[in-house]
């Protein structure tokens, strides 16, 4: 099993899209995944239909979750299995987050090992799978400083905007550190993403990422169309919701690439 980590520490890149697009689109193509959600906003759960169905009843924060998450893997040391569900995708696989993940960074500050904590339940992973690809949140963390100890390879999105480089150093200084305790980390790749062919500006960008990053940037570049984004709130991938509009196209080549890429 090759373990990925999409990770950019700015919000609203496309991270979690990629997470679910890539994941399902690797599915569709025969492999196993496993996608892992890090993150206590849980977008990938519920984008994935997942949660959707506990969302319509009603229940405070304050009581118990209605299910078990990566939280209970995390904090109480739950197996990865044992919170381990299937999608309405054949092949592919959740471990799905909870709101009470928001909690777990303080929870495992006194832990011993902590930024172990999610390398070892993976490795105790039962199921065979080919590809894990784990959703962080917008932070360098203890969450994502997990995710990056778990991993193979990051997989970094890139908004085609205004500051579009900006914080990536630093994610690739924590990178580098993390690569003391996981010597196997190195950087996958970066997906360009939110591509407006209509402004000079997106150009722009696609050109000073190519330059910063060379040529482990991936050839499908994902464009901002309305269909991604309205497919998570009906629990869909891109595939499953619009097969033929451009965002699943570029979603569909991205994973034929890195299944080359990492074959
Ligand atoms: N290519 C795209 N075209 C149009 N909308 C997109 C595209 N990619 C993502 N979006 C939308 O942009 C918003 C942010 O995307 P997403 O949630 O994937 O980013 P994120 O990096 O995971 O955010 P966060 O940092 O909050 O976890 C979402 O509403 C999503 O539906
Ligand atoms: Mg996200």
């Amino acid at each position: 099993m090759k373990t990925f980590v999409i990770a950019n520490q700015k919000g609203g890149v496309g991270k979690t899209t990629t997470a679910i697009n890539l994941g399902a689109n690797l599915a569709l193509l025969g492999k196993k995944v496993l996608l892992i959600d890090l993150d206590p906003q849980a977008n990938l759960s519920s984008g994935i239909g997942f949660s959707q169905q506990y969302d319509k009843q009603s229940w405070d924060n304050k009581s118990e979750p209605p299910y078990k998450s990566i939280y209970n893997v995390l904090v109480e040391g739950a197996s990865m299995s044992s919170v381990f569900v299937s999608t309405s995708i054949p092949n592919l696989f959740l471990v799905p987050s909870h709101l009470s993940l928001a909690g777990a960074e303080i929870e495992m500050v006194n832990m011993l090992t902590r930024e172990q904590l999610l390398k070892k339940a993976i490795s105790q992973l039962k199921e065979s799978i080919d590809y894990a690809i784990i959703d962080c949140p917008p932070s360098l963390g203890l969450l994502t400083i997990n995710a990056l100890t778990a991993a193979d390879k990051v997989i970094i999105p890139v908004q085609c905007e205004y500051f579009a480089l900006e914080g990536l150093g630093q994610l690739l200084e924590t990178t580098k550190l993390i690569k003391g305790i996981n010597p196997n980390l190195s950087i996958g790749g970066a997906v360009l993403t939110m591509y407006d062919s209509r402004t000079k500006l997106s150009e722009s960008v696609v050109n000073d990422v190519k330059d910063f990053f060379g040529d482990i940037v991936f050839q499908s570049i994902i464009p901002r169309n309305v269909r991604l984004s309205e497919a998570p709130s009906h629990g869909k991938s891109i595939a499953d919701y619009d097969p033929k509009s451009t965002g699943a196209i570029a979603y569909r080549k991205l994973a034929q690439e890195f299944i080359k890429r990492f074959a």
